[in-house]
């Protein structure tokens, strides 16, 4: 009987305070905003609809050379793909504050100016400019709270334009097919990017001091540059790469044998670069943990209260019993007068 009442208190504790939490950790995780492709399906007009329970507008494939001004304000995620909009002025996108994802793919982009994206800043998590003819991104967005994925593939990038010391939080950096670029922009610093896809460019070299810089990297796409390597900055590559289990492709690096010995491969100023971002890596915050941790913390308190409830009751039990031993062992007035105090007790028979 005891348990059982235990286990429904828990559960109980459990319902009211974990689940609620989780759910509401569930809705604030960001809505999880992925690039995805569209149905390209015939339109001849923006389309409206509603996707995770957000507002979505699509404009595939509609001729527009401008940004249609007269769209609902309240759209959070915009595909305008496949059009020819030629530039992303400060006023282009200006009233669509609510804005989360933002797709140009495929238009005739050159030129962006600095505050194009300055209305979406707070809420912004996904820009998509695949397949345009940009030589310059505003630098400051990438230091954009909320935003976590940025593609720039197929553009006109060069090492100078990405040649920028700022910090960003984004997770997911596609600078593939610029054609241009002959590093890895490291003086931009991502600590938490996971993807990078630099394919299709002009990459000679990486070191694994340019690695170092992308410490939280999971997957390198570097195909199709003209890498060259001798057999030892291969190696160190390799050692890198499986030490640190980051995923490249290519996959199968072949290097020629190196004669140096793998430790003198990696300096220890790669290894200062990577503790420098590591220290900078900011783990998102973990509402499923707190969640736990609260409703655990809530769920000994209900416990402890409930022992205390328990024992105050059992406390009154043995006073009781105690009052009617006293009753039959002693006699003449105290009888009667502790008769009649336990006679006005209600527990009392
Ligand atoms: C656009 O806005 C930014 C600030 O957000 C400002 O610095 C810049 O001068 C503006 N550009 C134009 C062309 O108005
Ligand atoms: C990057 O910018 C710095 C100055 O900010 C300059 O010294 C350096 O040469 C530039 N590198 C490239 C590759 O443009
Ligand atoms: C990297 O970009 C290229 C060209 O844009 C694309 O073909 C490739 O699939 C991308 N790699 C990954 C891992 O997504
Ligand atoms: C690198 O660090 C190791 C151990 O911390 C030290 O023994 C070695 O001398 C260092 N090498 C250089 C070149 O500073």
């Amino acid at each position: 009987m005891k348990v059982m009442m235990f286990i429904i208190v828990v559960l109980g504790v459990f319902l009211l305070t974990g689940v609620p939490c989780l759910v509401m950790a569930k809705s604030m995780a960001g809505g999880g905003l992925v690039l995805s492709d569209i149905d390209p399906t015939a339109q001849k007009k923006c389309q409206y609809g509603k996707i995770h329970s957000k507002y979505r507008v699509i404009c595939y494939d509609l001729n527009y050379d401008e940004f249609p001004q007269t769209l609902r304000k309240d759209i959070e995620i915009l595909y305008f793909t496949r059009n020819r909009v030629t530039e992303l002025t400060n006023s282009t996108l200006e009233k669509f504050t609510d804005l989360s994802y933002i797709s140009f793919q495929d238009n005739f982009i050159t030129k962006i100016d600095t505050g194009a994206f300055e209305s979406q800043k707070k809420n912004i998590q996904v820009i998509d400019l695949y397949r345009n003819a940009i030589t310059k991104f505003p630098m400051n967005v990438f230091e954009y709270p909320e935003l976590t994925t940025v593609s720039l593939g197929r553009n006109k990038l060069t090492d100078e334009s990405l040649n920028h010391s700022i910090l960003s939080r984004i997770v997911d950096l596609d600078i593939s097919q610029n054609e241009l670029l002959t590093k890895l922009p490291t003086t931009m610093s991502m600590p938490n990017l996971k993807y990078l896809n630099v394919s299709l460019n002009k990459i000679i070299k990486i070191t694994p001091a340019d690695l170092a810089h992308f410490c939280s990297i999971k997957l390198l796409d570097i195909d199709r540059n003209p890498l060259s390597l001798n057999a030892c900055e291969c190696t160190a590559i390799k050692e890198w790469i499986n030490t640190h289990d980051i995923t490249l492709i290519p996959k199968n690096l072949k290097c020629d044998k190196c004669t140096t010995s793998s430790k003198l491969l990696i300096s220890n100023e790669t290894y200062t670069i990577y503790n420098k971002c590591k220290d900078m890596t900011s783990r998102p915050y973990d509402w499923t943990t707190f969640c736990l941790i609260t409703s655990g913390i809530v769920i000994i308190l209900a416990v402890i209260l409930f022992y205390i409830y328990k024992k105050k009751s059992t406390k009154k039990g043995n006073n009781t019993k105690i009052n009617k031993e006293l009753v039959l062992s002693t006699n003449g007035a105290t009888t009667e007068l502790l008769n009649n105090g336990i006679k006005s007790h209600p527990d009392d028979p």
